[in-house]
This record gives C-alpha cells, structure tokens and sequence, in this order.
C-alpha cells in the first residue's frame, strides 16, 4: 500500500534482499558469454540471510533525471553492461506482462530509476557477493514493476552464479540447450527446511584479494583446458545426477565426498588452464589437509571442503559436529587479535578436544592464518522487505545516511 500511495506522488518504492550461495557442483566456463549461458549445469545451497545477505532498494520516479546506482553507499557506474542487461531484461518482461496497458504502475516503466544496495558483511573478506547483488537487483526492480514470475533467466544476464540466489534451499542451474537461453534456468532441487542438521561454516583466510576475476579466469579456461572440456561433457553430468540424489537422500557421506571431489576438480581445471590460475592459497591447502585428517581420525565424512574463485573455505557439515571442528580450527589456526570475534554467525557450542584427536588433526599450528569463522545454515531465496523504513532511499530518492 505505501509503494501504491508513493507511486501516485511519482514515486515507486521497493526493497528486497537476496541471498549468497555456494556450489556443490560448480559452474565454471561459457558457452555464450554475451547471454551468459553455461558449458555445464550447477547445483549450490542457498545460504541463510540472517548471516550473508545483499539488500537492494529499487525507486521509480518521474523527478529522477537520470539513473543511479549506489553500492555500499557509494555511487557506482549504472551504465555496466550486466547491470544494464538485467535492468532492460526486467522492464522487457513488464511491457510484456502489461501489453502496453497505460496504469499508474506503467507509467513507472519510463522513469529514471535509483537503485541502492548494500551487503550485511564485509566485501572486502572476498565472499561472492556479485551472486546476492544481481540476484537482489533483478527482485528488486521486478517488485517495483509487480512482476511475480521467475526471473532466475533475468538475474542470469548479470552474474551465472546469480540465477542459483533465486531460489533458496538447493538449487540447480540447468545448462539448457536453446542458443537464445531461454532454458538456461535454476530450479529448486529442495526447500532449506529439507536437511535440518546441515550447517555450513565460512573460512575467511586472511590475504590477499583474488587474483583473475571469474569472468576471465573462467574464459581463458574454456579457451585452453581440455580437462575442462572433459568435466563439461562427461564429469558433471554425471555427478549431478550423484549430487541430487545424495540431497534427497540426506546423505552426508555421498554428499560431502562429492562435494570436496568437485572442487579440486574445478581447482585442477584451473591449473590446467593457460597460462593457469591458481584461487588456493597455502592456507586453502591447509585447511584441505585438516579436513582430511578430521574426517580420517573419525573414520567417515564428517566436514566436507568446498572453494570458489579465492582462498576462503566453504566447509559443510552437521550441526553435531560444528562445535568439535571449530575447536580444531581455532587450535590449528590461533586468531592473533580479534580472538572474541572469532566465531560469527550461529551460535556455537563448547568442545573439549581428546588428546587423541588433538595428536592426530593439529599437526602444525598457523597463527592468525585464518580471519574468522562465519556460522551458518541453508536458507530462503530473495525476500520482500514490507517495512519502509528499511529502504535504503529516502523520499528524495537519495541514500539515506545510516545510524
Ligand atoms: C567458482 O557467476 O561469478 O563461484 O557468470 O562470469 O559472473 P560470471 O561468473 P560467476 O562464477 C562463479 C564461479 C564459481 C563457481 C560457482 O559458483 O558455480
């Protein structure tokens, strides 16, 4: 109702929020860059918004002189081809939803727009955060316009991992076989409610920033690995079918095991590139290490590895085992000044470490390697946010300064 009241002053407000997520079975190469269309299909989990989460304000006015972007307060280039196609994307499928229809809400279509958005967690700490900005602007702007359908092809246009963030749960990105994209979609695989005990902690290794974008890290692969043509057209199809069954199934031995596998396959076809790009860092290894030893000490999978295009950890696990590992964390990894704020997110239990355990998994000790540890769960897709006073715009359509 107060978006319908603004938009009769020529001002229309909406305000979203979009989550992170991470593949278990990863994307990496294009078919099409211009469309943004996959070499492979992708699964992830949607993570929970209470810890990562983008917000996203997306204002109409007929006062607006031109359109602007502000991105953690600060102005940013709107004219990005990405941010562009999405944008345009959007107001395509309102024209055609509306077939020229001459509304209140139509007459929005031509103004200028202001778009603010911002992260709940640091965007220097190299959390993939173009995923939630995309998949939150695409939300935001098509509740402005009232567009209820899916838009995981739109939020496609600005970032391939984007389209997984517009679902929550598990989520698969189905390559599609169309040249124009038009199946090249994500669809839920399973509701976060479906696997209540799993728990995912972030890794955040202190460091350096990443040193290829995925982008061009991603194209000169497609351009040279035939490794990565062979994960491609034998490798994924297979083990996407594994992955949704090991979900289904709640299986956290198949679904860990798998998990670790597709990563380093994605780090090895990195490597395989030319001239090749190495997102691992000493401390990424180190971490792979003591997994292996955690999980060999216990004689199954209990914590599973997952990387992306940088150096921090993605570890899966079962909410029974989250307080023992990050113990092993914080003694195989001693924080070095901000020791209280090691641990962030979802509460986390106390363990005491047999000597056992502590005799076979820490073996050799990093101070301050890694940052902090990030808590959190699988969680919901983009969310509408109802109170206005938590737009990111004011009536002026200007940032507002935050307390
Ligand atoms: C390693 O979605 O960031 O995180 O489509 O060029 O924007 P563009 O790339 P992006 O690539 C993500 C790569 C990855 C794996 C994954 O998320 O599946």
């Amino acid at each position: 109702a107060g978006a319908a009241m603004a938009a009769e002053r020529g001002l229309a407000m909406a305000t979203c929020t979009a989550p992170v997520n991470i593949a278990v079975i990863k994307y990496w190469g294009k078919r099409d860059t211009d469309l943004i269309l996959p070499i492979n299909s992708s699964l992830s989990v949607t993570l929970h918004q209470d810890q990562l989460k983008t917000t996203t304000t997306a204002a109409a006015s007929r006062d607006f002189t031109e359109d602007r972007l502000w991105l953690n307060g600060k102005e940013a280039d709107v004219g990005h081809p990405r941010v562009q196609a999405c944008l345009r994307e959007v107001r395509r499928l309102a024209r055609k939803r509306r077939g020229g229809g001459e509304d209140t809400a139509a007459l929005s279509l031509s103004y200028k727009i202001h778009i603010a958005s911002e992260n709940n967690f640091p965007t220097a700490a190299g959390l993939a955060s173009s995923a939630a900005g995309y998949a939150c602007l695409v939300s935001a702007r098509a509740r402005l316009y009232g567009l209820e359908e899916e838009l995981s092809e739109v939020a496609r246009r600005g970032s391939g991992s984007a389209c997984r963030s517009m679902f929550g749960g598990f989520v698969q990105w189905q390559r599609g076989e169309r040249p124009d994209g038009t199946d090249s979609l994500a669809l839920q695989v399973a509701p976060e409610t479906h696997w209540p005990e799993l728990r995912v902690l972030v890794l955040v290794v202190s460091g350096e920033k990443k040193p290829v974008g995925s982008t061009a890290g991603m194209q000169t692969s497609v351009e040279t690995s035939p490794l990565l043509k062979h994960r491609a057209e034998v490798v994924v199809p297979e083990r996407l079918a594994q992955m949704m069954q090991h979900i289904r199934d709640r299986d956290f031995e198949g679904f860990g095991q798998l998990a670790m596998r597709d990563s380093n396959q994605f780090h090895a076809t990195c490597l395989d590139t030319f001239p090749p790009i190495f997102y691992l860092t000493d401390v990424s290894r180190h971490i792979i290490a003591l997994a292996h030893r955690y999980n060999t000490h216990h004689g199954h999978t209990k914590v599973a590895y997952s990387f992306d295009a940088g150096p921090n950890a993605v570890i899966f696990t079962l909410a029974d085992t989250v307080a023992e590992f990050v113990e092993v964390v914080r003694r195989s990894f001693p924080p070095s000044t901000n020791g209280d704020q090691f641990v962030r997110g979802l509460p986390v239990g106390s363990a005491a470490l047999s000597p056992e355990l502590v005799g076979a998994v820490v073996t050799e000790p990093v101070p301050g390697a890694v940052q902090y540890i990030l808590h959190t769960k699988p969680g919901p897709g983009p969310q509408l946010v109802d109170d206005p006073s938590q737009h990111l715009l004011g009536a002026d359509g200007l940032p507002r300064s935050r307390a």
